[in-house]
Formats: structure tokens, sequence, C-alpha cells
């Protein structure tokens, strides 16, 4: 048996904008979804398909040897499905790295796989920017920017998100949202089209918020950061992803910290994860009232693994 596993993420900032060349800031934590390849024939996922046209194009493509043999697939996962949190990234990425070592035998460098993670991915979203696959892979804490197709800037930060920040972070688990990542990269794209010089205006304050969350990191400072989420979700709102819906539950919030989606969002009802930072010190009695689940985040820094 071979057995991959990765990671979930969270975009910290920058989702969507990053489809438009902006850097986004996301980190893995520590949900994680498994994926084990017996050697009998046996179940295999409904997009397998897709994982093996690309895995083995790409040892064809490179002239690697390796042997095509009976196998069955089985998926474990601990992440909840079609909620920001990443959940295909990671389907994407621990199948690459099981696949290519069942069928080669030989253990791949994370970029390779990440690479081939994304191919799978184009084929689930249209149009994904590459952060969800590159943060599952890497783990840690990840700036990412996508200068062109064929180049992505991923750069794996060596700081941490301090403990004055991460103790007070929290992930509402809001529901699953009606539309698919796919619609909402769709929906900016046309309101991007429609009105393109407003709509580069939000993505460049998005930029700017996204860097100021970055020094808030550095800085350790609480406040910078708490209010970086603050501008996100105004922006995000002003992007058309927040719907009337979400802030109609969750607005209280802003008395007590700051909230934001995180991942694509959606137009109507509910909007998958967001991420909450309390600066009351009394996260737990206010999550409560909210209705939903709720959990502390607690991060990921290893990305991919073979167990
Ligand atoms: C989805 O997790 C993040 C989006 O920015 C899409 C993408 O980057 O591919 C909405």
């Amino acid at each position: 048996m071979i057995s991959f596993s990765a990671p979930a993420k969270i975009i910290l900032s920058g989702e969507h904008s990053v489809v438009y060349g902006k850097p986004a800031f996301a980190a893995g934590i520590d949900k994680r979804l498994r994926v084990s390849i017996f050697g009998r024939k046996g179940f295999l996922p409904s997009q397998w398909s897709i994982v093996e046209k690309v895995v083995l194009e790409y040892l064809s493509d490179n002239k690697i040897k390796f042997t095509k043999k009976s196998f069955s697939v089985r998926i474990e996962s601990d992440i909840p499905k079609g909620r920001g949190l990443g959940s295909s990234a990671a389907f994407a990425v621990a199948s690459t790295g099981a696949y290519i070592k069942f069928l080669s035998g030989r253990s791949f460098d994370k970029q390779t796989i990440n690479n081939l993670a994304y191919k799978i991915e184009k084929e689930f979203h249209g149009r994904p920017s590459g952060i969800d696959n590159s943060t599952s892979c890497f783990g840690g804490l990840i700036f990412f920017r996508k200068e062109f197709e064929f180049l992505k800037v991923i750069s794996r930060l060596n700081f941490k998100i301090p403990d004055s920040i991460s103790n007070r972070l929290y992930l509402i688990d809001t529901g699953k949202p009606k539309e698919s990542t796919k619609d909402m990269v769709e929906f900016v794209g046309r309101r991007f089209n429609k009105n393109p010089l407003k709509t580069r205006i939000i993505l460049s304050e998005i930029e700017r918020s996204t860097k100021q969350m970055v020094v808030s990191v550095v800085k350790e400072d609480q406040r910078l950061f708490a209010e970086s989420v603050k501008k996100n979700h105004l922006l995000l709102d002003k992007l058309g992803v927040v719907s009337d819906w979400l802030k109609r539950r969750l607005s209280f919030l802003e008395k007590y910290g700051a909230y934001k989606i995180t991942g694509a969002g959606s137009r109507k009802g509910p909007a998958g994860f967001v991420l909450f930072i309390d600066l009351s010190g009394e996260g737990d009695s206010i999550l409560k009232k909210t209705g939903f689940k709720y959990f502390r985040i607690s991060f990921d820094n290893r990305g991919l693994v073979e167990l």
C-alpha cells in the first residue's frame, strides 16, 4: 500500500484578486485528506480518470519508466467539502503523490507534484490561480503570486503566525455555498469585463491589504492583522462575493473583532468557512450566538507527506 496525505488550506488574504495576478497569503491547517493505493483491482474515486491522465502524460512525456498494474484507491478525509478549505486541492496533491509513486516506484519533489496537481485542479475548476494546491502541497505560510500561466512565485515564508494572533483566530462553518468556486471565479470575471476600471481598483486595494496582513504577522501586531481582515471583508463585499445572508448573521461580530470569508465566497446564503479574529477575549461565548459550528485554527507546517 502507498499512502500520502495533504492538508487543508485557508486563504488569509487575496482570494479572487490572486486570479488576476495579485498576491495571496495562505496557510496550511491541520485537517488532512489521505489517499491510499492498494495493488488490487477495486474502487476508484469519480475524479480519478483526471489524475490518471495527468500523471501518465507526465511520465510518458518525460520518458520515466513505470508499470501499469491493477489497483484500488481509498480516500479518508477530515476536510469538509466545498466550503473553501481546499478539499479538492488536497485530493489533487495527495492523489498525485500517491499515484506517481505507485506507478514509477520513485518519490518526486514537491515542485513536480504541485505542477501536476495544478493541472488536475484546472480540470476541476476551469481557471484556478494555483494557490490552493500550492498551499496544500508545501504547507506552512505561503505568499503566492501568479505572474504568468507558466510562472508562479510560491514563497514559503519562514515565519509563523504568532501566538498572539493565532490564539484568537477561529473558523466559523456557515454551511456549504450553493455556488462552486468555479461559479464564483466566473462571476468576478463577468464583473471585471463589465467594469474593468472599478474592479481593478478593488483588486489593487486587496493587494495592499494582503501586504498589510503579512506585515502584521511579521510585526506580531494583532490589531493590524484585525484591521486587514476587516478591510479584506469590505473589499470582497465590493467585489460581490459576500452574501447579504452572511452579513445579516455575522455583522454583529464587528463589535468584537473582524471577520472575512476565506475562499470563493457566495452570492446567496452560506459562504463556507469564515475567518474570525476575536479581539474581545470572549470568542467562545460570542461565537455561540452565531448558531454555527466553529473551531480554533491550528496551522500545518508539513504540506504533503508520505505515510
Ligand atoms: C479559492 O480557494 C480561491 C479563489 O481565489 C480561486 C483561486 O485562486 O483559484 C477564489
